[in-house]
């Protein structure tokens, strides 16, 4: 039985739950078996080669072990999928472990071993393509170059944008850039806007990601990562995944789903809230400026500034600001919130605070690392009074104290960056 409605709110509450009727249940069922009885060696063994190799279980041959297939896990998939447009996804430990597995599923066996990334990224991905570890040379550039630098390396296999991109919430333009791949599949990093705002599918995308650690579950209470895309990439996704084993406990796979119901609602209602504190925070005196997208007013892939309407329905509800008082006074407003909880992470019920430069992105190369005096915030479903007069009062002149010699703010050097692990 099909979801009678296309309407997305209707899709969020019962996608993937069509059955449950039929199984007598309410909920959907949670299926946390390790390992699964076999019917027999055969129907077991050609099940088990069909997943091994990216498809799905036969029929007659069951799961077989939870590292190549879990019913809970695929609920949550099949509907993120119909969320996204997209004909599939696959989830996985993390949005890192996602990353990891779009890169090696492009390059592996490709005889391609080159990717494009368009900077901004968030510090995670950037480090990943920057460290090597995957024996992948990466391009950083921005996105009117995307052509150029694929021109110049035919061996590329993938090209990986943000938008809006962590912490800058910069917008790139996804046909622009699908548009100079050519036959290069484009990866978006999905995580700001959440199928909510944007639908990268529907804009040539061949691969949706998201840290489903932020939005999806929006709880702050499951790490998770989700890549929505055909059919055909989706096998080769989860090859990689039964291979390595970055898989989704089921658990996590529950918690997502349930979060996806809500998810219109919570991205909707966070996001008018940060609409009027990004106001706000553009006309407070301690603020240089206020990050927070622009959809009328965005730079196009071809250089020119220009509407992005048509690719996102909303500025979504994260916000980052540069501070006049340098990053002493980044310093002073972390610790001085107390509405928003100081904190790596984003996109949950509460409101978060943290400080890029010295977290987020820390091991990114110094020339794009961002500013001593940025802060990214993570608006959250407090009452929008309630954290404009925590902003208020943190950002009071009273909340400096005493006042103090200036500290410039400690920088590392990369060396010292790459050596450790960036945290969301
Ligand atoms: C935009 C974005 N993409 C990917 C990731 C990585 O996700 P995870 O922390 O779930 O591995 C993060 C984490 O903060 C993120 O912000």
């Amino acid at each position: 039985m099909g979801i009678s409605s296309e309407r997305f709110e209707t899709l969020a509450v019962h996608a993937g739950r069509a059955d449950l009727t039929g199984l007598g249940v309410h909920a959907p069922p949670i299926d946390l078996s390790s390992t699964n009885p076999l019917p027999d060696i055969e129907r077991g063994g050609d099940s088990y080669e069909s997943m091994a190799g990216g498809g799905r279980p036969l029929p007659d041959g069951g799961a077989v072990y939870q590292r190549l297939w879990n019913p809970t896990v695929a609920r949550f998939e099949s509907a993120l999928a119909d969320l996204e447009q997209a004909e599939a996804s696959v989830a996985f430990a993390s949005g890192m472990a996602a990353t990891t597995a779009a890169i090696l599923a492009t390059t592996g066996g490709s005889g391609k071993r080159h990717v494009v990334a368009v900077r901004p990224l968030y510090g995670g991905t950037d480090h990943l393509l920057a460290s090597g570890l995957l024996g992948v040379e990466a391009s950083f550039c921005g996105p009117a170059e995307v052509a150029g630098v694929l021109a110049a390396r035919p061996d590329t296999a993938l090209v990986i944008l943000e938008t809006p991109a962590n912490p800058t919430l910069d917008l790139v333009d996804i046909a622009g850039v699908v548009r100079q791949a050519g036959p290069v599949p484009v990866m978006v990093d999905n995580t700001f806007a959440t199928p909510v705002l944007q639908n990268p599918v529907t804009l040539g995308a061949a691969m949706v990601l998201h840290s489903a650690t932020k939005y999806l579950g929006g709880h702050g209470d499951v790490v998770g990562g989700v890549i929505a895309c055909d059919e055909a990439t989706a096998e080769a996704l989860r090859r990689v995944r039964a291979i390595t084993g970055a898989l989704l406990h089921p658990l996590a796979g529950y918690l997502l789903h349930r979060g996806l119901a809500t998810l219109p609602t919570r991205v909707r209602a966070q996001q008018e809230t940060a609409r009027e504190l990004a106001g706000l925070l553009g006309r407070h005196p301690a603020v240089e400026r206020v990050f927070y997208p622009d959809l009328d007013a965005a730079v196009l892939a071809d250089g020119r500034t220009g509407s992005l309407r048509h690719q996102m329905r909303g500025p979504g509800a994260m916000i980052s600001v540069a501070l006049r008082g340098g990053y002493e006074a980044a310093e002073r407003l972390t610790s001085s919130l107390s509405l928003f909880t100081h904190a790596v992470s984003l996109g949950g019920v509460d409101s978060l605070v943290q400080h890029p430069a010295a977290l987020t992105h820390r091991p990114v190369a110094p020339e794009a690392r961002p500013a001593a005096n940025v802060v990214r915030l993570s608006i959250g479903l407090e009452h929008v009074d309630d954290l404009a007069a925590d902003l208020e009062s943190a950002l009071a002149p009273a909340a400096a104290g005493p006042s103090l010699p200036p500290r410039a703010a400690p920088v590392l050097p990369l060396a010292a960056h790459a050596a450790r692990t960036p945290v969301s």
